[in-house]
């Protein structure tokens, strides 16, 4: 495919049907804004240019996907998708017969394969039109065909006769042409219909008046096709979306419980016979090595997990590495900055922050935390707080190898416990603990002997 080609994306829209504050391409899919992955899409054709034509609240869409490899356009009033494109003709080149493809930011999961197909289709002078058919075209531009089946005319719902509503047969909104016509015609439209609008809809019927040929694609997976008007279509393209993934990952070998209940808002990397529980989310670069196991209900942002590590049920992990063999949770926090070396184990209700953990070490129970360096075969009690913050600072805990802390222990930061030591349950460390040595800070206990319970007045 040597043709040079331009690539023209609408997304001026005002987008009043998705009933948000939020500018209707800058809602996201897996993530990544609709703008954004259709024009991932266009990158991926190596096209000689990207247009993309903004409006409505242009100042947040240009700002916040100014990292994309556009032109941007500005169309000052949102009188119409073929107004939007003809903002682009100052732009197009036109040399060395290259086309031009239209396509709209609304219609995001387009695949690069059905546009290419688009491109082949595109009549040296004519111009070649992607449809579908839909089980329910509601709001969607009717194709209508002559008795031979050819192009006659496409008619927007507000447009339409009863009968012609009937057509299952739609427009998807991507159309290519060479761009000599598509400026030609673009200039040539029209406002003449319900909403006074000039409908990018006119350019085959411009073709035909011209005797040029009008080719229709009909796209048979009417699913990537799907364009998102309101938060209901934005949903199900959502559950395409994850669908589609879904599928590749386990073609590629992923176990998935249930593939309608993940959500993969980013990049996963997996080893062999990995496997994933229910409703987890898992979202930005993700690593898990080989033989994972993430539980139910558990959500997993930028992590590395090593071999065999078990995630179990309900469990939040940000940002952290796990070395081989670690076992995390029911119920744990695992927040930024944490890295687990081999066989730790993170037991339930224990939030761990900015630390390393030595391997073999384990903190099994109702513990925080934050800001420590943890040696190996440590074991940490059930309750034991590091107190890493004095109201306006960090600072540090450091434990030594095979330190045994007894549950209830607070360790007042900054504050060392050295190699082999062992603190007693319940204490409050606030100075450093010598190694091999049991340390203890609390009150001894005592006993009232013959003592009563209060008990009713008659
Ligand atoms: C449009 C088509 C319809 C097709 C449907 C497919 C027209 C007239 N109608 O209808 O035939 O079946 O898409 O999804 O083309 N936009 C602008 N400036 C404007 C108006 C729209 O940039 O002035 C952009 C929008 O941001 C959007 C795209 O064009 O990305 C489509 O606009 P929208 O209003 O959603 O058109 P539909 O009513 O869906
Ligand atoms: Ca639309």
């Amino acid at each position: 495919m040597n043709t040079p080609l331009n690539i023209v994306i609408l997304a001026a829209g005002l987008g009043k049907r998705m009933k948000s504050a939020i500018p209707k391409v800058l809602h996201t899919i897996g993530n990544v804004s609709l703008l954004e992955r259709i024009v991932n899409t266009a990158v991926s054709l190596n096209p000689q240019r990207i247009i993309v034509v903004c409006g409505h609240e242009r100042e947040l869409v240009q700002a916040t996907l100014s990292h994309l490899p556009v032109q941007w356009v500005i169309q000052e009033s949102q009188l119409g998708t073929g107004h939007a494109a003809l903002q682009a003709v100052p732009y197009l080149e036109a040399e060395n017969n290259s086309l031009s493809l239209i396509l709209f930011a609304d219609g995001p999961l387009i695949s690069a394969e059905t546009l290419r197909a688009v491109i082949r289709g595109t009549p040296e002078n004519g111009i070649a039109l992607l449809t579908t058919e839909m089980s329910d075209p509601t709001g969607l531009g009717r194709v209508l065909r002559d008795e031979q089946g050819l192009f006659f005319e496409i008619v927007e719902e507000k447009d339409a006769m009863p009968e012609q509503l009937a057509i299952r047969e739609i427009f998807t909104g991507i159309l290519c042409a060479p761009t000599k016509h598509m400026n030609h015609w673009l200039q040539h439209l029209s406002n003449d219909n319900v909403q006074g609008e000039y409908y990018l809809t006119e350019l085959p019927l411009l073709a035909l008046t011209e005797k040029k040929a009008v080719n229709l694609i009909c796209l048979a997976n009417s699913r990537e096709a799907q364009g998102i008007n309101d938060k209901k279509q934005l949903a199900q393209q959502e559950r395409y979306f994850q669908w589609c993934q879904a599928s590749r990952l386990m073609l590629d070998g992923l176990i998935l419980r249930d593939p309608h209940r993940f959500d993969l808002r980013g990049e996963l990397h997996f080893g062999m016979d990995v496997v994933i529980e229910p409703n987890v989310i898992l979202e930005g670069q993700i690593s898990l090595g080989d033989r994972v196991k993430i539980g139910a209900n558990t959500v997993i942002r930028n992590c590395v997990l090593g071999n065999d590590v078990v995630i179990k049920e309900n469990c939040v992990l940000e940002d952290s590495v796990l070395g081989n063999h670690c076992t995390v949770g029911p119920f744990a926090r695992v927040r930024p900055g944490t890295v687990l070396e081999e066989q730790v184990g993170i037991g339930n209700f224990v939030e761990i922050k900015k630390s390393t953990v030595g391997v073999g070490t384990k903190i099994n129970h109702l513990s925080y935390v934050g800001d420590a360096t943890i040696g190996i075969d440590v074991n940490v009690g059930a309750g034991t707080i590091t107190c890493n913050y004095d109201g306006v600072n960090k600072h540090q805990t450091i434990i030594g190898d095979r330190a045994f802390i007894g549950s209830d222990t607070q360790l007042v930061a900054p504050v060392t416990v050295g190699e082999g030591a062992t603190i007693a349950a319940g204490s409050t460390i606030t100075k450093d603990v010598p190694a091999h040595q049991l340390t203890l800070c609390r009150k001894q206990q005592i006993v009232i002997e013959n003592w009563e319970r209060p008990s009713k007045e008659e």
